[in-house]
């Protein structure tokens, strides 16, 4: 009877407090996954393993989080055309779907860092001033001081940060592609992030008030430019005058 009684209320309670996931949700993520592990033994496996285990060609995956996924494949690195020094930005080969499909079946095989989401209002929020200063003191030695690249040891190079979208830009902080440095939640916080992505964008974007920005490498090739142009110049000048006075 007793027996009886502690299953029949185990049995309700259960009734009344299991979780009522939708049957709808649970579908579509698996669906995703599914998708995504195709397309992965498809385009990526070659390199990555069967179980994203990792190889001598490519690093495992497990672990690196739908972030790395979506920046990687977004800016078109992977799939690697080449081996290289680095993997370069390219056309993305795939969809956004297919992005998506891909990163929720490497988020599925274990955690890391999520693809980020900026909302409106936390965009039209971010502190300009405080993103520059952000950027200057973390990311300006590698890709100089208005996001134009520049090389780096043995072939590498920090790229020019024109094209990068802002989830891309908070990507590339939180997973460290390559020989970029990560840049943690710990060291910079959400509201940082955002404010770092929209000074890149800001100084991309910005209008050169000054006439041509000669691809704002700043002062060396503006140097060279007034060396050659303006010194050119004047001894263009002297060399008239001295040949118009010998006649
Ligand atoms: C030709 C071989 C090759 C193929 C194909 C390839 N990769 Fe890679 N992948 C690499 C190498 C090598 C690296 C490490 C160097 C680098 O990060 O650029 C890498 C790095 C990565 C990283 C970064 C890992 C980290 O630790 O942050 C991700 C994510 C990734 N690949 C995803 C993919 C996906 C998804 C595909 C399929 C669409 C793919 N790769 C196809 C060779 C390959
Ligand atoms: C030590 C040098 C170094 C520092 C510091 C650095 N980066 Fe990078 N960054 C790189 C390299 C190298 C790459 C190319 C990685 C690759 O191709 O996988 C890169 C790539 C990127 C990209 C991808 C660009 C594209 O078009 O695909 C973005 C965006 C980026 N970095 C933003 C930042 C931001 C923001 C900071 C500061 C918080 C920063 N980086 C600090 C070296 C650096």
């Amino acid at each position: 009877m007793v027996l009886l009684v502690a299953l029949a209320a185990t049995g309700l309670l259960w009734a009344g407090f299991a979780p009522r996931g939708t049957a709808q949700d649970t579908a579509d993520a698996n669906e995703a996954v599914r998708q995504g592990r195709v397309l992965y033994l498809q385009g990526c496996s070659s390199c990555h393993g069967l179980q994203a285990q990792g190889g001598n060609q490519a690093p495992s995956l497990i672990g690196v989080g739908s972030a790395a996924v979506d920046f990687q494949v977004s800016t078109g690195r992977m799939p690697l055309a080449a081996p290289g020094a680095q993997a370069e930005r390219k056309d993305p080969i795939y969809s956004q779907t297919q992005i998506d499909q891909l990163a929720a079946y490497i988020d599925s095989l274990g955690g890391g860092p999520k693809k980020p989401v900026i909302t409106q209002t936390e965009w039209d929020d971010a502190d300009l001033a405080h993103g520059g200063e952000l950027y200057r003191a973390n990311c300006a030695q590698c890709h100089q001081a208005v996001g134009a690249g520049a090389p780096l040891t043995y072939g590498k190079y920090a790229p020019d940060l024109g094209k990068a979208t802002p989830t891309q830009i908070i990507e590339a902080m939180r997973t460290g592609p390559e020989s970029m440095p990560l840049f943690g939640p710990g060291q910079l916080d959400e509201a940082d992030a955002v404010a770092v992505a929209k000074y890149v964008r800001h100084v991309s974007e910005a209008p050169s008030a000054g006439g041509d920005d000669l691809g704002k490498y700043g002062p060396v090739p503006e140097g060279l430019l007034a060396w050659l142009v303006g010194i050119g110049g004047l001894l263009a000048v002297c060399l008239w005058i001295g040949a118009r006075q010998k006649v």
